[in-house]
């Protein structure tokens, strides 16, 4: 019988456990993979907890940077394995320059988060969130909760990739007119709708939905300058990553009225915030804190990803990613520096 290979996940939570115990259980008893799990962030000082193991599986909000990667190898650690689609949490050039390999999980449910992104729009739109509150209350008055038909309206993809793609289809399914932008166009969003110019894009939208990575490119693709290219009164909402969009910028365009809604998954500085009960302390964010006091402003806690459906895919594709290194094959979900 080999040798279990160990592996260290961090920032684990509960429901990683139970989802990465059944699919190693049920999919991979043969592979001898044991799971530690540690509900510590990687970090610098967390790095040493991966001491004697051949790979690390790591969320989003985990730091792998040439610090924390040559603290890794240096432990003999291999491979890192992240749970997750973005990568932009990883220096690429320091782990290729170590010998760490890095994979990721593509793809496991684009539906699970577009579905959360119109989730957010209906909700943002028809005041259901409110109206919860008020009917438990015996408030069955409507002032407040006046939203408009979606049929008709005009919706802007920025990133037309598996998960603006999956929101497009939702969308057209509502009667809406789709726009979209990316650098790289497909045919699967042509088939829902028409690719222009960011700046027509902005200009047009009632309704801009971000669905591109975080790159150097896109941080702060909406910034103060393209926040005013929006139609006035137009919702923004970024279930992608907190970077694309300058928190600051967006607050004084909703001061200014200009940005009719806000509804975001991800928040630039979400690491200090998300993922933990904040419930009995003082959140010293004053920036998340002026968000909170927009009616108009709705925040989730990145929870796009989360569907049974999607952890049990994110279970299985991470586990067969380390059972490819395992085995000596090319990795398919490798993610190597460009
Ligand atoms: P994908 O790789 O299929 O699509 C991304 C698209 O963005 C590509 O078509 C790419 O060409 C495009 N793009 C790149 N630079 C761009 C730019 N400057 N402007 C416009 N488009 C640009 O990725 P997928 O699976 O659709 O995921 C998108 C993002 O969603 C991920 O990078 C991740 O940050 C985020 N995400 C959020 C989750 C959540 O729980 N809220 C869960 C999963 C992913």
């Amino acid at each position: 019988m080999p040798d279990p290979v160990k592996v260290v996940m961090f920032s684990a939570q509960r429901y990683d456990q139970q989802f990465f115990d059944d699919i190693n259980a049920r999919q991979f008893a043969g592979q001898q993979f044991h799971l530690a799990y540690q509900a510590v962030a990687l970090t610098a000082e967390s790095a040493i907890l991966a001491h004697g193991c051949a790979a690390v599986c790591v969320f989003v909000n985990d730091v792998v940077d040439a610090e924390v990667l040559a603290q890794l190898a240096g432990l003999g650690v291999k491979t890192v394995l992240l749970r997750c689609a973005g990568f932009n949490n990883v220096d690429l050039a320091a782990a290729r320059r170590l010998g760490v390999q890095v994979a990721r999980v593509p793809a496991y449910s684009p539906e699970a988060v577009a579905e959360h992104a119109i989730a957010l729009i209906m909700t943002l739109n028809r005041h259901t969130h409110r109206a919860y509150n008020r009917v438990r209350e015996g408030n069955f008055m409507l002032d407040g909760l006046l939203g408009y038909t979606m049929h008709g309206k005009t919706v802007g993809i920025v990133g037309t990739g598996k998960i603006g793609v999956a929101t497009a289809r939702i969308l057209k399914g509502f009667g809406c007119i789709v726009l979209g932008h990316d650098p790289y166009p497909s045919a699967a969003f042509r088939e829902t709708g028409e690719y222009v110019d960011l700046d027509v894009l902005l200009a047009r939208a009632d309704i801009v939905s971000l669905h591109c990575p975080l790159s150097p490119a896109t941080h702060h693709l909406i910034n103060i300058v393209s926040a005013g290219k929006m139609k006035p009164g137009a919702m923004l909402v970024n279930t992608s990553r907190g970077a694309l969009v300058d928190t600051a910028a967006v607050i004084e365009a909703l001061k200014s009225r200009h940005l009719g809604a806000l509804a975001i998954d991800v928040y630039e500085q979400e690491s200090e915030l998300f993922f933990r009960d904040h419930s009995s302390e003082i959140i010293g964010d004053d920036v998340f804190q002026r968000l909170m006091t927009f009616p108009n402003v709705l925040v989730t806690g990145h929870q796009g990803f989360f569907t049974k459906e999607a952890l049990s895919e994110i279970a299985a594709i991470t586990l067969g990613n380390l059972q490819c290194y395992m085995e000596g094959r090319n990795c398919p979900n490798e993610v190597a520096a460009g």
